[in-house]
């Protein structure tokens, strides 16, 4: 089976380690990838933007397995074009189509259907340009901290959390009136704010069946404590400790299952990952947010727990046989660490030569922005989150301690990650 990735960061890397290692697969391609996916397969130049050159590149290569990273292809509709096309219908493709995309593509959409069918989350109230002023009032309504949310993606930053309630009508007025994240703030979710821990959770489903993937906790701050700026993710670790069976009990059956039947009731079909991104605020679980995608940098201590081989649950996926997947996962703990270059999540410099990864022992890497320099024989960095080092352990603090220890043995000029992830969590 020939496999076509989408997408150039850890994810994908992981992705395209764990499909090799099927006996099922063929050649795997991955556009454009990395210097981490060129170790798995054949890095293509195509855009994952454009479908018709993806279209030719596909047929060319006789491509069977499509499976899409980032959300963007997906909100934008690379599945329903694949599903569409004469040629392109047998492809199957892993994500959903642009309808069920929605649920992360707007936030508007997901908070309706979230309330439609009573899901636990927070109240919230959406507006526009025409109600500014109700959307004022809200907020003068609420207690802080005011959440605003763009409503359409937004690369992450779309999320503001103030203390003030000028400053929350300001930026309110900003979004509406002056386009501050684009077309994606044409409308805002103004919401409750909720205050626990999080987590994210990743099911698999082709519509009817659903498979419940290992848990994981990200790290979005840059500084230390969860301070300082959101970035894509600064390390991630699975299992949660507190994510313990009564949890996970309340999360399949508060907010899983009633969202599979929430998307049957409205003629939805999922087809692909759903994330969760949840809060556990008391005892219980509130979802904060859906995406259509598997997390970065989840999937880097997720997928190396998967012990069945990735590409027959896709198969299965792709069948609607979901039920005859039984998961194996790794009992062990994972704890993965991004080195980033300095200045990240602002701006900073590329190119810097990567040294010392002869040293790693105990450690899977999976790289991010770091890309082949093919003349000169090095591999250097091209990104703000350069690569996560995940390692094992029988305890979460001994997995820390495995990929601290080798996140220490990588050298590049201004290499910078958490040294203290996990503070969070008591084991
Ligand atoms: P989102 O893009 O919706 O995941 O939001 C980004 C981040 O903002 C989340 O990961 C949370 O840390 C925070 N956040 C979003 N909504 C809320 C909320 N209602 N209460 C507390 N924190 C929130
Ligand atoms: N780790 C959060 C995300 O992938 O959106």
């Amino acid at each position: 089976m020939n496999i076509l990735i989408l997408g150039s960061g850890g994810r994908e890397h992981a992705f395209a380690w764990k499909l090799a290692q099927s006996p099922k697969a063929g050649q795997i391609y991955i556009a454009p990838g990395n210097a981490g996916t060129a170790l798995a397969g054949i890095n293509v130049p195509v855009d994952p933007a454009d479908f018709e050159a993806m279209k030719t590149f596909v047929i060319e290569k006789e491509i069977d397995m499509v499976v899409v990273g980032p959300e963007v292809p997906l909100v934008n509709g690379i599945s329903d074009f694949f599903s569409k096309d004469k040629i392109l219908h047998d492809v199957t493709v892993i994500g959903p189509n642009s309808k069920a995309a929605q649920l992360e593509g707007s936030k508007d959409f997901a908070k309706g259907f979230l309330k439609r069918h009573g899901i636990p989350t927070a109240d919230y109230g959406t507006f526009t340009a025409e109600t500014l002023q109700q959307g004022e009032k809200f907020l003068e309504n609420m207690q802080p901290p005011y959440v605003l949310k763009a409503d359409g993606l937004a690369a992450g930053k779309g999320v503001l959390i103030l203390n003030d309630l000028g400053e929350a009508k300001a930026e309110l007025r900003s979004m509406l009136l002056d386009a501050k994240f684009g077309k994606a703030s044409g409308k805002v979710v103004i919401e409750k704010y909720l205050d626990g821990i999080e987590l994210s959770v990743f099911i698999l489903t082709d519509g009817k069946n659903y498979v419940l993937l290992p848990e994981a906790k990200d790290y979005k701050r840059i500084g230390t404590g969860d301070t300082g700026l959101n970035t894509g993710g600064m390390g991630s670790i699975s299992p949660v400790p507190f994510a313990n069976s009564e949890f996970m009990e309340k999360v399949e059956s508060r907010i899983i299952r009633p969202t599979l039947y929430g998307l049957k009731q409205e003629n939805i079909h999922y087809q692909g990952f759903i994330f969760f991104g949840l809060i556990k605020s008391g005892d219980e679980p509130y979802v904060i947010e859906y995406n259509c995608r598997m997390g970065d940098p989840e999937a880097e201590t997720v997928i190396p727990r998967i012990k069945s081989d990735l590409l027959e649950i896709f198969e299965n996926l792709a069948k609607g046989t979901l039920d005859k997947t039984k998961l194996e996962v790794d009992e062990r703990y994972a704890a993965s660490v991004m080195l980033v270059s300095e200045g990240y999540p602002g701006n900073y410099q590329k190119g810097k030569i990567i040294r010392g990864l002869n040293n790693l022992n105990n450690c899977i890497v999976y790289y991010a922005g770091a890309s082949n320099d093919v003349e000169n024989n090095e591999i250097k960095t091209s990104g703000g989150r350069v690569m996560a080092i995940t390692s094992f352990g029988d305890s979460m603090s001994e997995a820390l301690k495995n990929a601290y220890a080798n996140a220490k043995q990588v050298d590049f000029e201004g290499k910078y990650y958490r040294n203290d992830l996990g503070f969070d969590l008591k084991q």
